[in-house]
């Protein structure tokens, strides 16, 4: 009676959460049914790999925000300059002069992350501070400028050679574009200090100006799209650009946007499908027509939620590069691959390539690491949906498309071993149903006592279970 209870609880919060979510901004539906067909495709993806890389690399800093004259705690200005703002600016600036990423090669960037079982790759074509990875001609700020080193390398057009890499192993790709632009004259007009991450003038005093922004913005934007080849996603940062009847009052960091930043999302879009028919457009925290799948920051949601979502999360503590950065462990990033899965969303997980442009060694250890679990595990993954009740104390829930149902147990840290039985309550198997352990032959027994269904694991498995960190049974048939 009290479960009865407790599961009634649980179901009514979960309708309050979500209806919560749908009602103040609902998830809009795309009217292109090719793009809605593409969001579907990118469901079954499920794990990708972000990365963010810019010259800040060479300080091992924050990327970008160290130059936003805001008092934050990842804002703090750190090294010789960061006493004075103009001076930390301009030193911040030249760092272009000095990157040479002269071990940059995406071929094995791309073997590795395939090994890991990513399956699409974000790359940040630009970020707030304006650096462009990519070969633009509307600014000099540029990794191919002539006063970059690595402009004279043939690797120098770095968006381009490393959506070819990944592209060629078989990823989707997205590019991240910030669409504030903290080096560009009409974004931090020079006439006014620059006072926080928005607009230093108010568009509507100065439209002509804001027009330029907005063109410049329109113009970078379609050449990722028109000279990079095929583009899935647009993935767009940078959420205090948009409308104001778009500001949401009820969240602290939107409130304080004090002008109007409306870029022209369904011009943006038009433009970017035109060239890449059913293009993924992910306008970030801007609901709407233009963001096409949402993306918890750093967190995972603690219900599953009802629209197309992704959470990306470093893999590091930090975003950008940081020499000795702590990695997470694999078992770790294995398990919330998995609750974010049974919830049904997609993980993006983030590495920050280093100045000369290879990932820490720490990366590589955990892509192995994860690569050999999803090797024994991935069908339980790839292609699956989300099934009631998506998790049970430490087993989550999988649902493949011909129905079979993966119940992943999340082993705790020191837990080697198999436990000798396994017990499930929230899913029913089919009278006939067959249950097997995912890297393994046999069928395991199974009854049914008290309503709940009972595995037995025998004891040779126990101690010899067929992967690390979380290990899959597969109903086969569940009533
Ligand atoms: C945070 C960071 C930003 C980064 C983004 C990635 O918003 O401030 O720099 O690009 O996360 O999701």
């Amino acid at each position: 009676m009290k479960s009865i209870f407790f599961t009634f609880l649980f179901l009514l919060i979960i309708g309050k959460i979500t209806h919560a979510q749908e009602t103040e901004n609902p998830y809009i539906v795309p009217n292109d049914p090719q793009v809605v067909k593409n969001i579907e495709d990118w469901q079954d993806l499920k794990f990708g790999i972000f990365m963010h890389w810019g010259t800040y690399s060479q300080w091992g800093v924050v990327e970008s925000w160290s130059i936003c004259p805001e008092d934050e705690g990842w804002t703090q200005r750190k090294g010789p300059f960061s006493s004075d703002y103009t001076t930390y600016k301009k030193a911040y600036e030249d760092l272009q002069k000095t990157f040479n990423p002269i071990n940059f090669n995406p071929d094995k960037w791309a073997v590795a992350a395939k090994d890991a079982g990513f399956k699409y790759m974000v790359l940040t074509f630009k970020h707030h501070d304006g650096f462009c990875m990519f070969d633009s001609k509307y600014t000099d700020y540029k990794i191919t400028s002539t006063k970059t080193p690595f402009h004279t390398n043939p690797k120098s057009n770095v968006g381009k050679v490393a959506t070819e890499a990944f592209r060629k192993e078989g990823f989707k790709i997205g590019t991240y574009f910030s669409k504030p632009d903290w080096h560009c004259d009409s974004y931090w007009w020079p006439y006014f200090p620059p006072k926080d991450r928005n607009v230093n003038y108010d568009p509507k005093r100065y439209p002509e100006r804001w027009q330029k922004y907005k063109d410049f913005t329109y113009n970078q934007i379609e050449e990722i799209l028109s000279n990079y080849g095929k583009v899935d996603i647009l993935w767009l940062d940078g959420g205090w650009v948009r409308p104001k009847q778009s500001i949401d009052p009820n969240i602290d960091w939107q409130k304080t946007i004090p002008y109007d930043q409306d870029i022209d999302m369904a011009n943006i879009a038009a433009m970017g499908r035109r060239h890449q028919p059913g293009l993924i457009v992910v306008d970030r925290s801007v609901s709407g027509e233009f963001e096409n799948y949402r993306t918890p920051e750093q967190q995972i949601p603690d219900v599953p939620l009802s629209y197309p979502w992704e959470t990306c999360m470093t893999m590091a503590s930090s975003w950008s590069y940081v020499p000795g950065d702590i990695y997470k462990p694999a078992g770790t990033i294995i398990h919330y691959l998995v609750d974010i899965v049974a919830k049904g969303g997609n993980y993006l997980l983030n590495i920050g390539p280093s100045p000369l442009g290879d990932y820490d060694s720490a990366a590589y250890t955990r892509m192995k690491e994860i690569g050999a679990w999803m090797k024994v595990n991935g069908d339980a993954i790839y292609g699956t949906r989300p099934i009631a009740p998506y998790k049970e104390n430490n087993i989550c829930f999988t649902q493949n498309k011909d129905k079979r149902v993966n119940a992943i147990y999340l082993a705790a840290k020191d837990e080697a071993n198999l436990p000798p039985t396994l017990v499930i309550k929230g899913i029913k198997p089919a009278k006939d149903a067959s249950i097997q352990l995912l890297g393994t032959k046999n069928k395991l027994k199974w009854k049914t006592v008290d309503g709940e269904t009972v595995i037995t694991i025998p004891a040779t498995l126990q101690k010899a279970p067929p992967c690390l960190y979380a290990w899959c049974f597969v109903i086969s048939e569940i009533e």
